[in-house]
């Protein structure tokens, strides 16, 4: 009880320190967001190369948004690198955003939670795995919320604020306060699978692999839907998403129904998308070649 104090005051909530541990495709990401909107941030990964594209991708961002170099600058120092993850004992979020897997996250969770701040949003950015399964290894299994951000996070206004059964309700709050603190748009949403976006996004990504097997080029399909107004097309958004990931999320919102041949051929050759270079496009400077 007494750790939980601080989140009397929720409606209060203010984030100052942020700590992101997993620094991939999406932990990466969201550090930098973190950091452009004034957060100090340390972000952990196993080794600092592990870091190494993150941190570029960051004074990137930085760079192209910020535009004042003494700006990026302030704004790339408040991004700090923390293999150790020192950083957890003063942060007043924590998001984790490492690999997809319930025995890597229990592990981790179990490490974390006695070097929490007291009144410290717990956040997992899982896709796919479920609150209720992750929590069980905590003291306070209540503390912890989903605060499910989308790929790419520089782009996407929207952010999942996941409340499972029986969670803290100022533990849900104070996420929701610290998404609309770095300018972006909280959505409660009920632990459920895909939540709300990608339980309606899932089927039309699997629809348009399906079109691929039948021999339909990625071309084609992702063509169609630019020309019917989608932002981007479904298949390149699966290379954006990264093909593994998209296979675990299709696995659990397609009602058992078998993964689209093309995907799985891909993943099984490690072609997992624009992170690896390769998918259904090759991939270079963050741009998908069409064609390829
Ligand atoms: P990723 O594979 O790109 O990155 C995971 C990172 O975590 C790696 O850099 C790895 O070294 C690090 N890591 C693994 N175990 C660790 C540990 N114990 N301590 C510190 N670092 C560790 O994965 P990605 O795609 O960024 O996904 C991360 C999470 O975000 C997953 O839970 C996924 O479901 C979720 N997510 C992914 C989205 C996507 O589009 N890829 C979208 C929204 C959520």
């Amino acid at each position: 009880q007494e750790r939980l104090k601080g989140f009397g005051k929720a409606a209060e909530f203010s984030a100052r320190r942020v700590h992101v541990i997993g620094a991939g495709v999406m932990g990466g990401d969201i550090a930098a967001w973190c950091a452009l909107r004034g957060m100090t941030v340390t972000l952990q990964d196993q080794s600092l190369e592990r870091m190494g594209p993150a941190l570029q991708r960051a004074n990137k961002l930085f760079t192209r948004r910020l535009r004042d170099p003494l700006k990026a600058r302030a704004a790339f120092d408040r991004l700090i690198p923390d293999v150790n993850g020192d950083g957890v004992a003063h942060a007043d979020v924590v998001i984790e955003a490492i690999f997809e897997n319930v025995e890597a996250k229990h592990a981790l969770f179990k490490a974390l939670e006695p070097r929490l701040k007291p009144g410290a949003v717990l956040a997992t950015n899982t896709s796919s795995l479920k609150l209720e399964d992750l929590r069980t290894v905590l003291q306070q299994p209540e503390r912890l919320v989903g605060i499910h951000f989308f790929n790419p996070v520089a782009m996407m206004p929207l952010v999942e604020v996941v409340q499972a059964e029986g969670a803290d309700p100022d533990a849900v709050q104070a996420a929701c306060a610290f998404v609309r603190q770095i300018d972006k748009l909280p959505l409660p949403v009920k632990s459920a699978p895909g939540f709300l976006v990608n339980a309606v996004l899932a089927p039309y990504m699997l629809a348009a692999m399906r079109a691929v097997d039948e021999g339909i080029s990625p071309e084609t399909v992702d063509e169609a839907m630019l020309a019917f107004g989608m932002p981007m097309g479904p298949i390149e958004l699966v290379d954006t998403v990264g093909l593994d990931i998209a296979l675990a999320a299709g696995q659990q919102l397609a009602g058992g129904a078998a993964a689209p041949r093309c995907l799985l051929a891909r993943v099984e050759k490690n072609q997992l998308g624009k992170k690896s270079g390769q998918g259904f496009y090759a991939w270079a400077d963050g741009k998908a070649k069409k064609g390829s």
